[in-house]
């Protein structure tokens, strides 16, 4: 319970956040650490009314096709870092992609993301290849990459072959966090800088962050925000930190659904108009976390459109949902889930809206 002073306090910052979008570092902190149920509610319910004037209670499917798990960074958290010896690896050849997104078109999709570990086999000239062929096919497609770090000309290369959007998240806005979570040779500037490339370049570009990583504290989170904030991407994901058994962080504690909702509301304030997912690591740390992620703020989902061979090892993080669904199986779950409080599915691109 908050005294009637502090809450007065909080009600007042959030206020702020609605008119002006924008609020300082200490602001951010005291709406994180002042957080009640009460209060979550309160802005839960306007990042519904802020979400509802744009979007309306439609909500945007992405189709995930996970082509690699084959990755060259060690990144701590990860379940598919390269030192995980434990990782049965694969990589989808053109072939399975294309026929991931034939399976995904006839149920709906409109969008596909290819999400992959940083695999040295994907060249441009790979990546380009597929990116043509998708858009040949279903040029009323967007295509979205989420397959890490590269040069400028790389990302223009891609851009150039069509790939409308990129996610890249930047894990932790603070150096000094990032390089805890990272090991040496990865580095906090080149994230920024790929980032800042992307925008430029002309994708819609998403960053992102893990709510409860390891050693996190609300001064770091407090820059997260501040960094989507001064960044503005057209898109944000965010889920709690889950930890995978076979990383050095397999015994620290998971982030949480209440506190990853939190912050859903709070970017959909700072940005009414972003692409927020609701993620399938909210889905997999509280049933039902997905729906709360939509009631929060977020109007994005990204079911899995991986063949099922692969599902089980393109995995981040323990215990990730619907690794067993057929993609159809999913997409009706996820249907029926979202119709239960409200809101529809769509079968469209669901481009950012200026
Ligand atoms: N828990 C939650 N999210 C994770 N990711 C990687 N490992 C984990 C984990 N253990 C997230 C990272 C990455 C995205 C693809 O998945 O934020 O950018």
């Amino acid at each position: 319970m908050l005294l009637p002073m502090e809450m007065n306090n909080i009600l007042k910052i959030i206020e702020k956040l609605e008119k002006e979008h924008s609020l300082t570092v200490e602001e951010y902190e005291y709406l994180i650490d002042g957080r009640t149920e009460e209060t979550a509610e309160i802005i839960a319910e306007k990042a519904r009314k802020v979400r509802e004037a744009i979007y309306g209670k439609s909500v945007y499917i992405r189709g995930l096709i996970e082509i690699s798990n084959i990755c060259k960074n060690d990144c701590l958290y990860c379940g598919i870092r390269r030192s995980n010896k434990l990782c049965d690896r694969y990589r989808l050849s053109e072939e399975e992609i294309l026929d991931c997104a034939d399976e995904g078109y006839a149920l709906g999709f409109r969008t596909f993301v290819m999400q992959g570990g940083e695999d040295g086999s994907f060249s441009d000239e790979f990546m380009c290849s597929v990116i043509r062929k998708l858009k040949e096919k279903y040029p009323d497609c967007a295509v979205t990459l989420s397959i890490g770090e590269r040069s400028r000309e790389s990302y223009e290369r891609l851009f150039n072959a069509g790939a409308n959007r990129f996610l890249l998240r930047h894990e932790t806005a603070d150096k000094e966090h990032y390089e805890k979570l990272h090991p040496e040779g990865m580095s906090f500037e080149t994230r920024m800088e790929c980032l800042r490339n992307l925008k430029e370049i002309g994708f819609q570009t998403g960053c992102g962050f893990m709510v409860g990583s390891p050693f996190q504290t609300t001064h770091n989170l407090a820059l997260d925000l501040k960094f989507v904030e001064e960044f503005k991407p057209q898109m944000c994901g965010i889920g709690p930190f889950i930890p995978h058994k076979d990383t050095p962080f397999k015994d620290y504690p998971p982030g949480t659904a209440e506190l990853t909702c939190y912050l859903l509301s709070i970017i959909r304030l700072i940005h009414p108009n972003i692409l927020l997912p609701s993620t399938t690591a909210l889905g997999t740390i509280l049933d039902g976390g997905r729906e709360k992620g939509i009631l929060a703020g977020a109007n994005v989902v990204m079911p899995n459109l991986s063949p099922i061979s692969v599902r089980k090892k393109y995995m981040l993080y323990n215990g990730k949902i619907s690794t067993g669904d057929e993609s159809a199986e999913a997409v009706r779950n996820l249907a029926e889930r979202m119709k239960s409080i409200g809101y529809e599915i769509v079968n469209d691109r669901g481009d950012y809206k200026e």
